[in-house]
């Protein structure tokens, strides 16, 4: 059965007026129209209420009077205009019924049942806290058992697929709540930038869903991390962007954008088959909204400028609604008589009425206190509620107004873990915020902001948070009920339930440990992952290997946070990050390992515990003026008048160094004037005479700042150095990439000015070069033309009296490394040959690096032949722009990552980051890729990927005894329940504590 709608015919009522306040209401012009053109209208208006709304009556109705369509019938005009003002007023929501429901409406015909047994199943009820042991049955699309299930009802099943997971965690399919999937497609193209209007500020009109993208290279890979629902909001660069739709990252049997909503409002007209499911349209679904404020929208004007657009929007709605409800108090009291115009609306405002009315989830992107501050006023002083407030930096700092937004429930909160302080309205964000606002009571989500941070390590997140002290089901509710909840459609995801629907993630380890990877993903019980495969071949990708012990079943311990949250908010977001300075002896006992630089710089175990009958038996460590003293099991009196502490199975171990980013180049990303600045472009610009040098290269080091909270926030998680360079990471809407990147500078991520002893470890490292990637959004630089200018600096006919020639004449002879930006495999071949052409010439081995290196997997044996070494950057390949779409994406799609492949070719290999937060979290990174390696690359050896291997393809001096040791307490680096309290600096002579 179904009703054949056709495109409304509101144009004939109601043309789109432009964004302006003075304008009259529709209605009223109608008033003053002649009477053919009103009777005209309620034909219409009567066709559109018959084809637009879907209850089953209304269905009924339709077919029934289809054919009677242009008779009139006044007594069903007034039905019908009496049913859709009961219908304005509905609250959507499922019906009481829906959880009884025997069948989903996205279940598609020949989905097998499917039986997980002996799982522990997360179901995401009960604020997180419910984790039930038990047997999980999918049938049709839905949830149809959990827990102890009935034989009975197994028997009954046909075709049923039966697992047994053996304790393996299941969790419900995750759910993203901030996504700009679909409508910044991966990888980015300038055909398929369909995120953001130019035509704002106010644009309720909009809907992301018409530029969704169905061929985004992100939902294959958001599913392998196992998140199966995304709000697809537009962007924030206007106070209204659009309507956001709810949709699941299937490929559905019809292969349209329309068929991935999950629950599409009325308002969304979708061409109906024969066979499509009428309850999907019977129900009154929720639609939702975007907003934003603050930095993002400052395209369009100032905060104030920002408000008061919002402030008049909400007024013509305003207008338009109190315009219906007189309509229908009239209608509802029979007072025909009185009505002489159409019921009023207008499709600008229409969705903006349904904000006012409650019907809709308003997704909210505002950062600093003054900006949720005009938003709580702006929700009371119109009377609407807001579902979340997305990248709200500082609401931590002011929890109590996050229950003055107006309505009974506050609005949850959506933030990143550790993606803080890239913009001055986040400046104050913090890996606490999440723990202070749960506190608070205030519902927490974790979100992605994808492709911002890609949408796959979702999970990561809240496994991030948890590390930083949000509650374990906090964390995870986080991820999945919370922002179902926020989304209204917590009656079918992000829980599991009996009737919720069967979107399921089997986990190949405690969801909160680092690296926990799906096995299996189903969404509407339709297997995701492992990815069916297309030639009909079975595939299989090994997946946990190195987790079979019971302990990667438990949750992992963390440690205690309290002083350093306290300590956050009492500094309003901004604490000292300085630790205490001592040149006194220092004895940390109960150390369970010691690992030190040798001679070469290789970090090695220069002690471990042993485990005796008693019990491992810990050893201590003494310090004294930043040297070590003692080391073993018994540093006798050594320790009788030092400064003793506990570090609980804790471990000494060399400092981390971190590469890539601008750390120590810029304070806030996108505040030039906290950082270095512009740099020119030889290739686009003239270089200023007083430079004379062609080239333009300049060295990091003069631009260099200390004390940045990126590199302190760095130190204290034990990155203590870093190798930067003047390359910028590029970003959609921001600049073309520098092709010469100048020469990059070591230096100490805890030292506070240049000058200090040790806070300069190298001031000229190594020559950097960017190749390719070009902008997607702008026209750059040929990479041809690119792969000219360099070859001719690497061929020496530039003098090498100036900056250029000398430095590029320092690289092709090998004198110092040249460190290329490079994604592309083609590229990498050229530059291969290119290296191959210039070593025959000036007859000496250059010191080739790729850096970013994407697809450096398709090159692995040709890249060892060359010698060139690797630094994967970031680690876990994202395939943002074109020259990076051939990834290795690792389990659960692929059984190798790109870092197996180059370690098995033995080409030397570092890690980077991108963005200077990101050195935060450089331990877990490197984890993740000894993990997702299913533990080929042993923690050791990734490890040097961050220390030893790193710095010698950057050419960095053995620091040997000098370098830096971090004090971990409660665990090693690798472990989640350690931290580092302190740095024991040789070269200083002090141990600097947290
Ligand atoms: C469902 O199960 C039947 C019987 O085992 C099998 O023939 C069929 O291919 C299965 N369908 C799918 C979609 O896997
Ligand atoms: C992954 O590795 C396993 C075990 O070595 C092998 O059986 C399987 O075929 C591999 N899968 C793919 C897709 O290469």
């Amino acid at each position: 059965m179904s009703a054949k709608a056709s495109t409304p015919n509101r144009w004939v009522i109601t043309q789109p007026t432009s964004f302006d306040h003075r304008s009259q209401t529709r209605w009223t012009k109608f008033a003053t129209r002649s009477f053919s053109v009103v009777v005209a209208a309620l034909f219409a208006i009567l066709t559109t209420f018959l084809l637009s709304f879907h209850d089953s009556s209304l269905i009924a109705n339709t077919l029934k009077f289809e054919r009677n369509l242009y008779t009139p019938v006044f007594d069903h005009t007034k039905q019908a205009l009496l049913t859709r003002c009961a219908r304005i007023t509905a609250t959507p929501g499922p019906s009481a019924s829906f959880l009884a429901r025997d069948k989903s409406d996205r279940y598609e015909k020949g989905t097998n049942a499917t039986l997980i047994r002996n799982a522990v199943i997360f179901t995401g009820k009960d604020d997180g806290q419910q984790i039930i042991h038990g047997d999980l049955l999918l049938d049709k699309g839905i949830v149809r058992g959990i827990g102890k299930i009935s034989p009975r009802v197994i028997d009954s099943i046909k075709n049923l697929k039966e697992i047994d997971v053996n304790g393996a965690w299941v969790t419900p399919g995750l759910v993203d709540l901030h996504t700009h999937m679909g409508v910044l497609s991966t990888p980015i193209l300038s055909g398929a930038v369909d995120f953001d209007s130019a035509k704002g500020p106010i644009l309720p009109w909009l809907r992301s869903v018409d530029g969704l993208n169905t061929h985004d290279e992100s939902y294959e890979l958001a599913l392998a991390g196992g998140v199966t629902s995304v709000q697809v909001l537009p962007g924030g660069s206007n106070a209204i962007g659009g309507q956001s739709f709810m949709v699941k990252l299937r490929k559905t049997k019809d292969r349209t954008a329309s068929s991935m909503i999950i629950e599409p409002p009325e308002t969304l007209v979708i061409p109906r088959g024969d066979d499509d499911d009428d309850a999907a349209f019977a129900t009154h679904h929720w639609r939702h909204m975007k907003q934003a404020c603050g930095e993002s929208t400052r395209v369009h004007g100032n905060r104030m400028d920002t408000m008061w657009s919002l402030r008049v929007a909400y007024t013509e709605a305003i207008k338009m609604k109190a315009a219906q409800d007189e309509f229908c108090a009239k209608a509802e009291n029979g007072l025909w008589d009185l009505i002489n115009t159409p019921f009023p609306e207008d499709l600008k405002w229409e969705a903006l009425v349904d904000v006012l009315r409650g019907k809709v989830k308003v997704s909210t992107h505002c950062s600093e206190a003054v900006d949720l501050d005009a938003m709580a006023r702006l929700s009371n002083e119109f009377k609407f509620p807001i579902a979340s407030l997305h990248s709200a930096s500082e609401a931590w700092l002011v929890p109590s107004l996050v229950r003055k937004f107006y309505g009974s429930v506050p609005p949850s909160v959506a933030l990143s873990a550790t993606n803080h302080r890239g913009k001055k309205e986040t400046y104050r964000g913090s890996e606490f915020a999440s723990r202070v606002l749960s506190d608070h009571d205030v519902p927490i989500i974790l979100k992605s902001d994808h492709p911002v941070v890609n949408s796959r390590y979702l999970l990561y997140e809240a496994q991030q948070a948890h590390y930083y002290g949000l509650p374990p089901n906090v964390a995870l509710a986080a991820v999945t009920s919370s922002p179902a909840a926020a989304a209204g459609l917590l009656h079918r995801i992000g829980v599991l339930e009996e009737g919720s629907d069967a979107d399921v993630v089997l986990w190949d380890s405690h969801p909160l440990r680092v690296g926990a990877t799906p096995q299996k993903v189903w969404v509407d019980g339709i297997l995701q992952i492992p990815v069916p495969s297309k030639t009909g071949e079975e595939t299989h990708v090994v997946i946990g290997r190195g987790k079979e012990a019971d302990e990667w079943k438990r949750k992992p311990y963390v440690p205690d946070w309290e002083q350093e949250r306290n300590q956050s908010i009492r500094w309003d977001g901004l604490p000292p990050l300085r630790g205490r300075e001592t040149e006194d002896r220092i004895a940390f006992i109960n150390v369970k390992q010691v690992w030190k630089r040798v001679l070469d710089g290789e970090v090695h175990e220069a002690f471990t515990a042993e485990s005796t009958e008693e019990g491992l038996q810990l050893g201590m460590v003494v310090v004294e003026a930043g040297k070590l003293s003692c080391l073993g099991v018994d540093c006798g009196d050594l320790v009788g008048n030092a400064e003793v502490i506990d570090l609980r199975g804790g471990v000494v171990s060399s400092g981390l160094m971190t590469y890539g980013s601008p750390l120590g180049i810029e304070e806030i990303a996108s505040e030039p004037s906290t950082g270095d600045g512009t740099t020119f472009n030889a290739f686009e610009t003239d270089v200023p005479r007083v430079l004379d040098d062609t080239g333009a290269v300049v060295r990091a080091v003069d631009g260099l700042i200390f004390g940045t909270r990126n590199a302190l926030i760095a130190y204290k998680s034990g990155v203590t150095f870093a190798t930067s360079s003047l390359a910028k990471p590029v970003q959609v809407g921001g600049p073309e990439a520098q092709i010469i990147c100048g020469l990059s500078v070591t230096f100490r991520t805890g030292s506070g000015h240049a000058m200090e002893r040790g806070a300069l470890i190298q001031e000229v490292v190594a020559l950097h070069v960017a190749i390719g990637k070009s902008h997607p959004l702008l026209k750059g630089v040929s990479v041809s033309t690119q792969i000219a200018g360099l070859r001719r600096l690497l061929y020496g006919w530039e003098s090498s009296e100036k900056e250029t020639g000398h430095w590029f004449k320092q690289a092709a002879e090998g004198i110092v490394p040249l460190v290329i930006d490079v994604d592309s495999a083609d590229i990498m071949a050229n530059l291969i040959l290119l290296k191959i052409d210039v070593e025959d010439k000036i007859g000496a081995q250059m010191r080739m690096v790729f850096s970013g290196a994407a697809e450096a997997h398709l090159l692995a044996q040709e890249i060892s032949n060359a010698r060139i070494g690797v630094i994967l950057n970031p680690i876990r390949a994202v395939p943002t722009v074109w020259d990076q779409r051939r990834i290795l994406p690792g389990p659960p799609l692929s059984n190798d990552t790109t870092l197996v492949k180059l370690l098995d070719k033995g080409v030397i290999v570092g890690m980077g980051i991108r963005h200077a937060w990101q050195a935060q979290t450089t331990r877990f990174d490197v984890q993740w890729a000894s993990f997702e390696s299913n533990k080929r690359v042993s923690e050791q050896q990734a490890y040097a990927l961050v220390t030893h291997d790193l710095e010698n393809l950057l050419g960095i001096r053995n620091m040997g005894e000098d370098s830096d040791l971090v004090v971990w307490e409660g665990g090693s680096m690798f472990d989640m329940s350690s931290k580092a309290i302190g740095v024991i600096s040789p070269i200083k002579g002090t141990v600097e504590l947290f």
